[in-house]
């Protein structure tokens, strides 16, 4: 590709930053190397497969005039915020089963991260399991794979909730756990989701837990803590303190923890979250 031709070029420049580039791709969603050499999937060689470049689409249709309010399509993305949260807190409200919540996220189209992601990732583990675990969003692993923390982060958030007893996994003897996020696709380049991507998803969040039921509800990190509680501290302060998350069906206690990729840089932190999961237990088996 030309700008790949000129990236070529510019290596030989003193002035050159490969890290800026490299951050320039990742702020922009590229972080995976598909190849050593840059493709250029229109000029491929005599005889091989060619991608053909799209048509220029044709023009919409002028929409016909209508007395009702018109219906909301992806076409129309970026929806405003409120609009997207108006339409989510229906969709959530109108699901009457864990199942029937995942294919509402699904087909919603009022966030922006759809856009670049392959598919929502909603949850893994057992639907109504007493533990249920909210992460922050989906990464390239899980983007992939269609399951939240199926990375390097949920290899850890699987051993620490074996350390109390607990799996992801049915039918393996203990207790029955389900994880889902906050953010139900894979912001770019892993960046932090914003505020308005947060309120987009906080109602589907919320039905999720009102549906789950769950004994124990563990939130790890800033994001899912912050997203139900808007008075949090960070998680520094906020982890080991047990809060009440009110719902329809009454109230679930709540602990903020260290997300697990956190620990896998801090290591020193696991002897404050070993603490965090004990409570845990000791809440899962109280009463
Ligand atoms: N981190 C999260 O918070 N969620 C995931 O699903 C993966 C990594």
């Amino acid at each position: 590709m030309a700008h790949m031709d000129a990236m070529a070029d510019a290596s030989d420049d003193p002035g050159f930053d490969p890290e800026a580039v490299l951050r320039f791709y990742a702020d922009n969603g590229i972080d995976t190397v598909e190849g050593e050499a840059p493709s250029d999937f229109f000029g491929w060689p005599e005889g091989a497969p060619r991608l053909k470049r799209p048509e220029p689409a044709p023009a919409p249709e002028p929409a016909p005039k209508a007395s009702g309010p018109r219906p909301v399509t992806a076409a129309d993305a970026p929806m405003p915020t409120a609009e997207a949260t108006a339409l989510a807190e229906r969709l959530a409200a109108g699901s009457a089963t864990i199942p029937e919540l995942a294919e509402a996220i699904g087909g919603f189209d009022g966030c922006a991260l759809k856009a670049g992601a392959r598919q929502a990732v909603v949850y893994d583990g057992i639907p109504g399991a007493p533990l249920l675990v909210m992460g922050e969003a989906p990464g390239r692993d899980e983007d992939r794979e269609g399951k939240p923390f199926v990375g390097r982060s949920g290899l850890l958030l699987d051993r620490m909730l074996e350390s109390i007893g607990c799996s992801r996994r049915e039918g393996d003897g203990l207790t029955d756990a389900c994880i889902s996020n906050a953010i139900f696709w894979r912001p770019p380049g892993n960046r932090n989701p914003t505020k308005a991507e947060i309120a987009v998803c906080l109602p589907f969040m919320r039905r999720f837990i009102e549906l789950s039921r769950p004994k124990v509800l563990l939130l790890t990190g800033n994001v899912p803590t912050q997203a139900l509680f808007a008075d949090a501290k960070g998680i520094t302060r906020s982890r080991g303190v047990w809060r009440d998350y009110e719902t329809s069906g009454g109230s679930v206690p709540a602990l903020p923890i260290f997300h697990p990729a956190f620990l896998l840089r801090q290591p020193a932190r696991k002897r404050l979250a070993w603490r965090d999961l004990l409570e845990a237990r000791a809440k899962l088996l109280d009463g």
